[in-house]
């Protein structure tokens, strides 16, 4: 399981790293973050001063494989061996793909992460999910592997703009939704200023570390973590293709509240999640106004499946409650379009 370390264990961090003697250590940046992040990384961390960098373009567009060569190319010219660690300093594309790189270069050499994201603290930076988009396939190429650390230190969180924090809230609404009644009712009254506090990073994190000790690779509870994300993913991927390309988790946003009108009619659900998911989307998102049509995200729901009567989604029968590999047919799917 993941070694998550906050601020304020900085020393115990450095000596896990110097325990491992490591011949030699990179840091993988992408444009963004090598201006913004490295200089803040190197203030906290002044040992790193001279580390040299692995410099890769920002954005979800280059999360490919054409990047992760990018970084494999980097590490040959560099003679990077195999006793070396590449240190991750960015948001969940740049974790997901120097992730991936370094779990696949020289059959695997050790890689730790600094998310300078909200989502990439709260989801991408741990659990082991690496990879890229393929074919236009969301992550569809990956594999698991356990980074040796994930170090949380919100001061990257300044970096940011509203819009990228309230992305990564999403992640943690999703969490609590999992988690338990009492967290759920604290969570849904949240403002922005409550969820990025440490305290509640911490809290978040724990919910889905709890979840993915259960299930690392991915064949049961751990799909709970999908909720809102089968058509949130398909929003997503659709939304490229329009003039107003959305963040992950703006389209998941509109997922979780599209899939509890799918519960609605699926599982019985009541319809108070729903109304409180609008209501924090409202809160949250006042200018969230994306629409879509059955035709628009049908094609990403299916994929490679272009005669199924039916698509699988995790569903949220109540809190806490979470009903994996739900059989939805494309029936019920087209109705859940009369009731948006
Ligand atoms: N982001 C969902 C997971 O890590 O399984």
């Amino acid at each position: 399981m993941n070694n998550i370390f906050y601020t304020g264990q900085e020393i115990d961090f450095l000596s896990l790293i110097e325990s491992k003697k490591y011949e030699s250590i990179y840091i993988l940046v992408d444009a963004h973050t090598n201006e913004c992040c490295l200089p803040v990384f190197k203030n906290v961390f002044p040992s790193f001063e001279n580390v040299s960098s692995i410099i890769i373009p920002a954005g979800e567009v280059n999360k490919s494989i054409e990047i992760v060569q990018l970084i494999w190319n980097e590490m040959l010219t560099l003679s990077i061996t195999r006793n070396s660690l590449i240190i991750n300093l960015g948001g969940g594309v740049l974790t997901d793909m120097g992730s991936f790189a370094a779990s696949t270069y020289k059959r695997g050499i050790d890689f730790l992460n600094i998310p300078t994201t909200l989502i990439a603290m709260v989801d991408a930076s741990f659990g082991g999910k690496t990879g890229f988009n393929f074919q236009g396939v969301k992550n569809c190429i990956g594999t698991f592997q356990t980074s040796i650390a994930t170090y949380i230190n919100p001061i990257f969180l300044n970096t940011l703009s509203k819009r990228h924090l309230l992305n990564g809230s999403v992640e943690m609404i999703k969490h609590a939704l999992l988690q338990s009644e009492i967290i759920w009712n604290e969570a849904k009254n949240y403002s922005l200023t409550e969820l990025i506090s440490i305290d509640k990073i911490k809290q978040s994190i724990a919910i889905k570390q709890q979840i993915v000790i259960q299930d690392f690779s991915d064949n049961g509870i751990r799909q709970c973590l999908n909720i809102g994300h089968t058509i949130g993913h398909a929003i997503e991927s659709y939304s490229y293709q329009t003039t107003f390309p959305l963040l992950h988790g703006e389209a998941i946003m509109l997922g979780l509240i599209h899939e509890q009108i799918i519960a609605e009619s699926v599982l019985n659900t009541d319809s108070i999640i729903r109304k409180e998911l609008i209501a924090i989307k409202e809160r949250l998102f006042p200018d969230l106004n994306f629409t879509y049509l059955i035709d628009n995200i049908l094609p990403y729901l299916l994929q490679d499946k272009k005669n199924s009567t039916y698509i699988k989604m995790s569903l949220l029968p109540s809190i806490a409650n979470c009903k994996i590999q739900t059989v939805v047919s494309l029936d019920e799917l087209k109705k859940s379009f009369s009731n948006l």
